[in-house]
């Protein structure tokens, strides 16, 4: 099968097609044929090897053990395993491959039961391989910042994956929702149901006297002062993206103050939060932002397209069917 493969870290160029051999699904694993898949910043981090300490976990001077890139897909059922109850050929799925990548490939094996779910009819295969990534991750911050109706939520970097459906889910939990992004993203932002959009090129958040029960940064650019000046006392500052000083010793002065709480970490979730999503696919409270898409051959031209930082939503890589 083909598959986009990097031998060396670097620039988006590492990235070749290559002919591989076609993965066989285990007892327990389904074999998915991916129709699209995305570029988002795990995977154009983990090319260049940035941070640095991802060579610990995937090879000190070359990626040895995940060559091919990719954490989120969309696609058909090819074969099952032995064991695999829940799905069948040729259902249409969507889901999440997580650490193990894989996904710039013809096919994926990914076991049955945790990180795989059946496509919602209403959106396309595009739209439904965005969903892990942005919405798992938006919806594990929001609960970690135990987010209630009534609240008044910042999300600063309101128009990129995580922002995207970190605006959507707070408005579903009935926040008051302030989005900050650039003038070019104003109106998506809004459209997407914030009360609020602050332009950051052009006004300070934290210079408008509004004070927040949530501050959730998904760029690591809302800046530690700013953010704690906006935020109520004892509120939650999340820092999905950020510096290890705001969230450890920031983390620290500002538990020890009582001035707030800071989460950051990293974003996990099972059948359980892919289903709240899919729920809300369904009754169309939810949607997935593109903004371009590539195939395959183009894999390079898309990695550096979202590593420059300012894509809207996502950027889908389609795998063309032979
Ligand atoms: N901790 C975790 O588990 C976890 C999970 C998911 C993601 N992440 C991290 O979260 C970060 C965001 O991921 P993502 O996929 O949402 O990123 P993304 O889609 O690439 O974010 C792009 C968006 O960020 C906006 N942006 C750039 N600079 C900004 C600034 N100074 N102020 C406000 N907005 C700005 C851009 O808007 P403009 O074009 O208008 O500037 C663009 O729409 C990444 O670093 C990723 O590694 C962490």
């Amino acid at each position: 099968m083909k598959a986009a493969v990097y031998r060396r870290y670097g620039p988006p160029d590492v990235l070749q097609i290559e002919d591989v051999e076609e993965p066989v699904p285990k007892d327990n694993e389904v074999l998915v044929r991916i129709v699209a898949t995305t570029v988002c910043a795990a995977d154009w981090r983990l090319r260049k090897a940035d941070p640095f300490f991802i060579r610990f976990m995937n090879g000190l001077w070359r990626p040895k053990k995940i060559p091919t890139l990719g954490m989120e897909f969309a696609g058909k059922v090819e074969s099952v395993g032995k064991a695999v109850t829940h799905f069948a050929i040729g259902d249409e799925v969507f889901g999440a491959t997580g650490f193990k990548f894989g996904a710039y490939a013809e096919y994926v094996c990914v076991p049955e039961g945790r990180t795989l779910a059946i496509k919602p009819d209403n959106i396309t295969h595009e739209e439904a391989a965005a969903v892990w990534f942005g919405g798992i991750s938006a919806l594990h911050f929001l609960r970690k910042a135990k987010i209630q109706a009534g609240q008044k939520v910042l999300i600063y970097g309101a128009s990129g994956s995580v922002g995207t459906f970190a605006v959507q889910l707070a408005k579903h939990f009935g926040a008051q929702v302030t989005g900050v992004c650039s003038a070019a993203n104003l109106d998506l932002v809004k459209s997407l149901g914030a009360d609020e959009v602050i332009d950051y090129t052009r006004d300070d958040f934290s210079k408008a006297g509004r004070i927040y029960d949530i501050v959730l940064d998904t760029v690591g650019k809302s800046g530690f002062r700013r953010s704690m000046k906006s935020l109520k006392r004892g509120g939650f500052y999340v820092l999905v993206a950020g510096s290890l000083w705001s969230s450890w010793f920031g983390g620290m002065w500002a538990a020890a103050t009582g001035a707030g709480k800071v989460v950051s970490g990293i974003a996990s979730g099972g059948p359980e939060a892919q289903t709240f999503l899919k729920g809300l696919i369904e009754v169309g409270k939810l949607r997935t932002v593109i903004d371009r898409c590539y195939p395959l051959e183009q894999i390079a031209e898309a990695h550096r397209y979202v590593e420059a930082g300012h894509k809207k939503g996502n950027v889908i890589v389609n795998i063309p069917r032979r």
